[in-house]
């Protein structure tokens, strides 16, 4: 098959979350399977700084946004076999940030006006179009608009950016008629939302895990009534979990982490990890042997990161260390930097995004923290699990579908997992985990085992990807 992807990030070129791990990671697992996929990513500055490649240049050309014609360079890097183009326009994607401003629906408009006609100048001919999130659902609409059917699959990341612009606007930035709002297609909350454009309009939409497909359609009110929309689209609405890219995350390959280590080397592995973490971090006693928490993720309320807040005075009663790394809304941070602050011997924060830093986070803790409010897939579980941390989570989501908790069944647990609403089964778990860890070490190990042996794979959940497009095609 042809595949093309549209999407607003895609590692190692642009990341900012999940998403970025997910788009390189299905691409290439889908091209290993001999497919061939084209990704389309905007050219951020970071782009420009982090691969240091040569990029081909492919195409130059104007699009017209409203009434304005704008240049875009078509650039290009094959990378695993998956033709990666990113759209270079200094005036959009010239920026330090990848979203966060004021015209980013304009942006992402314009992007999705770009790759529309950079598949036509290509002549890709794709069998399928496979976009991600709001900033890129729309793009099957406006092949369309100009009679290109092809068939479409929209994956929601994150339901909770819906990608809302005026409708006034709707002609100037994405060159629809307002048809398209008057007829409901695109009227969401009596503003345009690009998300519903693209839940009204693809072949299909799936997103990250079973549970949270389940969570969309059956909670009509949540995330601001799309349960609504979706409901719509039942039959068409499927749930895949994410798969995690071994070749960027392995604890037996790693090379940003101090000690590689396998699940036969793992007590060994994870104690030198676990020495450069608390040197990394700065703590004084860099040789203590007490249970380590840790965290990697945007600091958002999505994250429950209050919920972490509330649990730090049990972590520095028992002695324990917390490790926090991560960047978000200025509250949560400040709140964490207090903390920090405050207890030094027990919590350390690195504020900002360092994908190292990460690995050895991942590779030196051994219990990771994600008590999220909702979680659509969440890979930072999947990642701790297999680097043999065990995760504490919520059971939402995709939480509830990759983490076997030790409340369900002891023998095949992978991890410990609470009920949302239950928060103090949460704090429960922390001293019960610090219990463990003190009196019971083989259990740990044997749940460490656990989790390292599960097959997380893309090349096993790409299958599902794959069948879902046959399916698409066959109709
Ligand atoms: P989300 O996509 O909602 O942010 P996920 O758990 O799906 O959550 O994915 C988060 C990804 O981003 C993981 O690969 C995680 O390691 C990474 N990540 C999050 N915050 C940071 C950070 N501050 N530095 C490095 N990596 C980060
Ligand atoms: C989103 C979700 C996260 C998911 C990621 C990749 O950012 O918040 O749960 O894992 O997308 O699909």
């Amino acid at each position: 098959m042809r595949i093309v992807f549209a999407a607003s990030e895609g590692a190692p070129f642009s990341k900012s979350g999940g998403l970025g791990d997910v788009v390189w990671g299905l691409s290439t697992a889908l091209a290993r399977k001999r497919h061939k996929v084209s990704v389309f990513l905007p050219f951020y500055s970071k782009t420009k700084r982090t691969v240091l490649d040569m990029y081909e240049f492919v195409d130059s050309f104007e699009v017209a946004q409203g009434q304005t014609m704008i240049r875009a360079n078509i650039l290009k890097d094959t990378k695993e076999k998956v033709d990666f183009y990113f759209v270079e326009c200094a005036q959009y994607f010239e920026r330090e940030g990848l979203y966060g401003y004021q015209d980013d629906s304009n942006r992402f408009a314009f992007f999705c006006l770009a790759v529309r006609k950079a598949i036509m100048r290509l002549n890709l001919q794709p069998d399928v179009v496979h976009v991600h999130d709001w900033q890129t659902a729309i793009l099957p609409l406006l092949l369309a608009d100009v009679g290109i059917r092809v068939r479409s699959l929209l994956t929601i990341h994150n339901p909770a950016f819906q990608g809302y612009l005026n409708p006034y606007n709707l002609g100037e930035m994405v060159n629809l008629a307002s048809a398209y709002y008057n007829n409901g297609l695109l009227r969401f909350n009596d503003q345009v939302s690009l998300l519903k454009g693209g839940i009204t309009t693809c072949d299909a939409i799936s997103t990250v895990s079973r549970t949270h497909a389940q969570e969309l359609l059956s909670d009509f009110n949540a995330f601001n009534g799309l349960g609504y929309v979706l409901h719509n689209r039942e039959n068409d609405m499927f749930g895949i979990v994410n798969g995690l890219d071994y070749a960027s995350f392995s604890p037996e390959s790693d090379a940003t982490i101090y000690k590689t280590y396998d699940k036969n080397s793992f007590k060994e592995g994870k104690r030198e990890n676990k020495r450069e973490l608390f040197k990394a971090f700065g703590f004084s006693d860099v040789e203590s042997d007490v249970p380590v928490f840790g965290l990697v993720s945007r600091l958002t309320s999505q994250k429950g990161i209050d919920r972490v807040l509330r649990i730090i005075p049990k972590i520095v009663n028992r002695n324990a260390r917390l490790v926090v790394l991560g960047q978000g809304e200025w509250d949560i941070e400040q709140n964490l930097k207090y903390m920090a602050k405050n207890y030094p011997e027990n919590i350390k924060i690195y504020l900002g995004y360092n994908e190292a830093l990460s690995h050895l986070v991942y590779a030196g803790s051994d219990f990771f923290l994600m008590p999220s409010k909702f979680e659509p897939c969440g890979l930072g579980q999947i990642i701790a699990m297999h680097y043999g941390t065990l995760p504490i989570v919520s059971k939402v989501g995709g939480l509830n579908d990759t983490v076997n908790s030790y409340y369900d069944s002891q023998e095949n647990a992978t991890g410990f997992s609470f009920a949302s609403w239950d928060e103090n089964c949460f704090d429960y778990t922390i001293d019960y985990v610090v219990d463990m860890y003190y009196t019971r070490r083989d259990e740990v190990d044997r749940l460490i085992v656990n989790a390292m042996s599960v097959d997380f794979s893309w090349d096993r959940q790409v299958k599902q990807y794959i069948d879902l497009y046959k399916m698409l095609l066959s109709r």
